[in-house]
């Protein structure tokens, strides 16, 4: 039987279609059994309609609380029977009961090496304060904001001549590899939290190198 993967977004929907081509391409057991969006004018869910993928809205306008959004949000999830729920670009803190709801199986990625840059403007923040490499973590989610177990990072140097749009795509194109990667690790039961860390079972670092990309020579 294949494994549900639900995909929760809130715009553009990159991560998401990375995920989508790597599952038809390498053949998951998995299918992506839908994508949730929080807005109605997300420009990701235009692709997962046309690839055939359930798509719905949850539109967090139309709820008094953040409880209440947050049990329809968990409710519709629910209806999809999933294994693994990623968060791929969605922009929603949750609160401790829909993170309980869904314990172990909420993956986020965040454009930072957490614990650096919880938060916004990340890319911003990291030339800033002069950071020489930035980049992305994939993590399970925990109550508090972008923290929790970490399963894979990837790493991009900052250039002097960066803005936090050119820093933010090159991080972007990691994400891209390293998220789908870490999906399917999840899909397949192969990750296991250990004492507030995840282990890494084949003894190797989940680092994803980008700081010997060919465009930077
Ligand atoms: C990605 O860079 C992701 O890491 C970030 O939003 C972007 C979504 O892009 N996520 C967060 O900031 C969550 N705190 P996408 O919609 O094209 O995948």
């Amino acid at each position: 039987m294949k494994k549900n993967l639900v995909i929760l977004i809130s715009g553009r929907g990159s991560n998401m279609q990375a995920i989508v081509q790597a599952c038809a391409k390498e053949g998951w057991n998995a299918r992506v059994a839908a994508v949730i969006s929080n807005r109605a004018d997300a420009p990701g869910l235009a692709f997962a309609r046309d690839h055939g993928i359930f798509t719905t809205v949850v539109d967090h306008i139309q709820f008094q609380s953040r409880e209440a959004f947050d049990q329809a949000l968990g409710d519709e999830i629910m209806r999809h029977e999933p294994t693994v729920v990623a968060l791929a670009g969605f922009m929603r803190i949750l609160t401790p009961e829909f993170v309980k709801r869904f314990e172990g199986k909420l993956i986020n990625v965040h454009p930072s090496l957490l614990p650096a840059f919880p938060g916004l403007r990340t890319h911003a923040r990291a030339i800033e304060a002069g950071c020489r490499v930035a980049g992305a973590t994939v993590h399970y989610v925990t109550a508090e904001l972008d923290h929790g177990p970490i399963i894979a990072q990837a790493v991009v140097p900052v250039l002097p001549t960066d803005t936090p749009h050119t820093l933010a795509q090159r991080v972007l194109q990691q994400e891209h590899l390293m998220v789908p990667c870490v999906l399917r690790w999840a899909l397949q039961g192969e990750l296991v939290i250990e004492g507030g860390r995840v282990k890494q079972p084949d003894g190797v670092s989940h680092c994803w190198n980008g700081m010997n990309q060919p465009n930077l020579a």
